[in-house]
């Protein structure tokens, strides 16, 4: 069966053979024009003058446009209307597209794009928490405030009380296509546009309203991304838009790719928090209440920072049932780039809050922080487990391994939002990850080899990981899919994900193969197009295979049912007779391949095409409020990193990385262990490495790789051992396996923690420490330590 196979990325010889098309090298027709925005050069005023007479004049331009030239809507927003493709009068932020140039090249557009004369009135920019919190620049009246019992009484009550205040940075997505799309204006004034978009329909939606055109008359086609990180979620409607409009202008195919300076400077980043923190504990280290604040610095625009500052509130919990909680989170709106998805989608900062809180507890207790951890943990569900087998392909969940002791069960175990937590894993996935990673006789080693050395110390920590998976704007919780069976017994598969190098098209592709019971060969996976499946989601939240896998399966089952009925008909047999199975379809005692029962279903007038559809059950989410279950289950993890830092100069290595990931009934463990290993590094690169910088006037002076530093293979953990927890997923999702593109980028956590734990071996106060980590950072925490403060 092709489900549960370690086979490598449909695409992986064509993108190591250079072979793989991306939008940049579609063959363009000829007289195709090239674009590129002229930038705002200061982060907040108003446009009083525009001068582009030069723009115009230059060699290669065939137009230029302004906000006042735009046919219809002039807005790229995701969500509020608050996004103008160009500026209109004002300016949010140093990097704005303010003007458009078309012209006969990609070099001529941008050589033009630098001569434009733009005069302002300035204002005072916002470029700041502090400012923006002052000025109460905000994109909701006020805090949005999710709350479980009375936190401030119960911290107050409580033997210990911590409280501190640390910063975590933004993230660019540094995606390696960066930002493209190419727009072909049609016959009948209707557009099809090929982006590099995690979202067709969004791009669909917003080319229709910038070209006054219904949905139907654009349509959008992807066949992959090099990359995406959520940063392909909504930042490339600015370039589609911008094709689609020269295109409707000018009557030609037209072409816009950001050169990797420009995409800095231009797109949404993750988003930087400030979090605080006051949590009381008793002597062993159990939390009774911890009271959370998170500033977060969304930039200019709305964009997705309401869900992404939510995701953060309800990731604040992670693994732990904490009796008393409050969560207070500010979305403040400063003049930088719109803040914007990216993988964690606000989950990873709201978790690095809870995580700091535990790794401080227990060095004021001078616990081990892993047994602080066990102490604070979610319970494991009553053996036995609430699923049941059906007709998923998948086998039951197995009983939980270690069910805590019924007296000690008197927690409470629903989360902050009042979610029941009930397929929690972690206990075994610890036990068996300490064990594994001989945690605690490597923590003793270190310890002593630290007494030994001045210089470098090294450092250990395990971080655990409980992660949400559904989209909380429950309506986004659905698919659909579209399968062709030809007459030769071939299968054309589609459905509204998209591929950005995380292997759904393969996972799926084995679906609809394991469902027909054929070879992958038979499978032909083609590009996401808007006029095949409609109104999809973006493929984003983790959710691509629980969704589109779904879907598929509806569809190939239709099909497939279709052919069972008509083949058991022909024989004289009763339908459950025929099984679809080694390439070949049974039919009683008797065998014919799948092409010949294609054939014969063809000629026996059986429709071989079907669509499927998928919504997610049991979801109910009450984002005002912040009750119900907006999660269908939780996907889990656990790390243990270790480190090594030099104190005279800050620089740190990883020494080892021991991971036990929970991906269910993998569908594919090679991808999933990719995914594992790809989203650690990143998160890891988040947390150390990855620094924005923005100097006074609101330019970010770290917009090309100079200067901004993604981890290198050389940065990856000299050990690193990635193994998958292989337990069928509680919830009926797909082949009962879970999502796996977005929990593991949170295991990175431990490696900053490890920093923390070596930075901490060089005197007795507790580091702290913000991220990222670079080495200034770690080398500022060392003095600090050492002086005791
Ligand atoms: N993996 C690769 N190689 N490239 C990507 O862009 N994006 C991540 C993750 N893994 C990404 C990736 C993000 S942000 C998400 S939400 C998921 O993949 C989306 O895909 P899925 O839903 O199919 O897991
Ligand atoms: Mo991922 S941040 O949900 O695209």
């Amino acid at each position: 069966m092709s489900v549960a196979h370690p086979l490598p990325h449909d695409a992986a010889a064509l993108h190591v053979t250079g072979q793989a098309r991306y939008v940049d090298d579609i063959p363009t027709p000829k007289g195709t024009l090239h674009l590129a925005f002229g930038l705002s050069q200061i982060a907040k005023g108003r446009i009083t003058a525009m001068d582009l007479d030069a723009v115009r004049a230059s060699k290669g331009v065939v137009a230029v446009l302004t906000a006042d030239d735009l046919p219809f809507d002039n807005d790229v927003s995701p969500s509020l209307h608050d996004e103008p493709l160009l500026a209109a009068g004002e300016v949010h932020y140093l990097g704005q597209p303010v003007f458009l140039v078309v012209a006969t090249s990609h070099r001529a557009a941008r050589v033009a794009a630098r001569k434009g004369d733009v005069e302002y009135a300035e204002e005072e920019a916002l470029l700041t928490l502090e400012t923006a919190l002052a000025a109460n620049s905000r994109f909701e009246d006020g805090p949005r405030i999710y709350q479980k019992g009375d936190a401030a009484v119960a911290i107050d009550a409580a033997r210990h009380v911590i409280e501190d205040t640390f910063e975590l940075g933004g993230q660019e997505h540094f995606y390696l296509e960066g930002q493209a799309a190419l727009a072909m204006p049609q016959e009948d004034g209707g557009m099809i546009v090929n982006s590099s978009t995690q979202h067709p329909t969004e791009i669909q939606h917003k080319v229709a309203e910038a070209i006054g055109l219904p949905m139907h008359s654009v349509r959008v086609e992807t066949r992959r991304m090099g990359g995406g990180f959520g940063g392909k979620e909504s930042q490339g409607n600015a370039l589609a838009v911008s094709c689609a409009v020269a295109a409707r202008h000018t009557g030609k195919t037209c072409k816009m790719r950001y050169d990797r300076d420009d995409d800095m400077t231009i797109t949404g980043k993750r988003h930087a928090f400030r979090i605080s923190y006051r949590a009381g504990f008793d002597a062993e280290g159990r939390i009774a209440g911890i009271e959370f604040t998170h500033l977060v610095n969304c930039g200019w625009a709305q964009d997705l920072s309401l869900p992404v500052a939510d995701r953060a509130m309800l990731h604040a919990d992670n693994a732990y049932a904490i009796p008393a909680i409050r969560i207070e989170s500010h979305r403040l709106k400063t003049n930088l780039q719109s803040a914007t998805a990216y993988r964690g989608f606000g989950g990873p900062q709201g978790m690095v809050g809870i995580e700091r809180v535990m790794d401080h507890a227990a060095h004021v207790l001078g616990l081990d922080p892993v047994a602080l951890r066990l102490r604070n943990y979610y319970d494991a569900p009553a053996a036995g487990g609430s699923a049941t087998a059906t007709d998923n392909g998948g086998s039951a969940p197995r009983p939980a391994a270690s069910p805590r002791d019924i007296s000690e069960k008197m927690k409470d175990n629903s989360t902050p939002y009042g979610m029941e937590v009930t397929d929690f894993e972690l206990h075994e996935m610890t036990a068996q990850l300490l064990e594994t990673s001989d945690y605690t006789a490597r923590r003793a080693e270190i310890a002593d080899w630290n007494a030994g050395n001045d210089r470098l110390k090294r450092g250990i920590a395990f971080s655990p990981v409980k992660f949400g998976i559904s989209f909380t704007l429950t309506h986004l919780n659905q698919a659909g899919a579209l399968v062709h069976v030809y007459q030769d017994g071939s299968i054309h598969l589609n459905h509204g994900g998209t591929e950005m190098g995380q292997g759904l098209f393969q996972k799926v592709a084995q679906v609809a193969a394991a469902r027909f019971g054929v070879g992958l060969e038979r499978v032909k996976i083609t590009a996401t197009d808007t006029a095949k499946v409609p109104n999809t989601s973006a493929t984003a939240a983790s959710s691509g295979s629980d969704l589109n896998g779904m879907a598929v399966k509806a569809a190939c089952d239709t099909i497939r049912d279709r052919m069972a009925a008509h083949l058991a008909q022909t024989y004289q047999q009763p339908a459950s007779a025929v099984v679809f199975e080694g390439d070949i379809v049974r039919i009683g005692a008797e065998e014919i391949s799948f092409e010949a029962a294609a054939m014969l279903c063809y000629t026996g007038r059986v429709s071989l095409s079907a669509t499927g559809y998928y919504k997610t059950p049991s979801l109910e989410w009450d984002r005002i409020k912040g009750q119900g279950r907006p999660f269908f289950y939780f996907a889990y993890g656990a790390a243990v990193t270790e480190v090594v830092v030099d104190r005279l100069t800050g620089e740190n290595r990883i020494l080892r990385c021991d991971i036990l990931h929970d991906a269910g009934a993998s569908l594919n463990p090679a991808l999933d262990i990719g995914q594992v290993e790809g989203a650690y590094v990143q998160g890891v690169g988040w947390l150390t490495t990855e620094e924005l910088v923005w100097d006074g006037t609101g330019q970010l002076r770290t917009h090309a790789p100079s200067t901004y530093k993604i981890p290198a293979c050389s940065d990856r953990p000299d050990v690193f051992n990635v193994a998958l927890y292989d337990a069928p997923n509680r919830e009926e999702t797909i082949y009962r396996s879970k999502a796996v593109g977005e929990p593991p980028f949170m295991l990175g956590i431990s490696a900053w923690l490890a920093l923390s734990d070596a930075v901490g071996a060089y005197g007795a106060a507790y580091p702290h420490l913000n991220a990222p980590a670079t080495a200034e950072e770690i080398w500022r925490a060392i003095g600090q330590v050492q002086n005791g403060v």
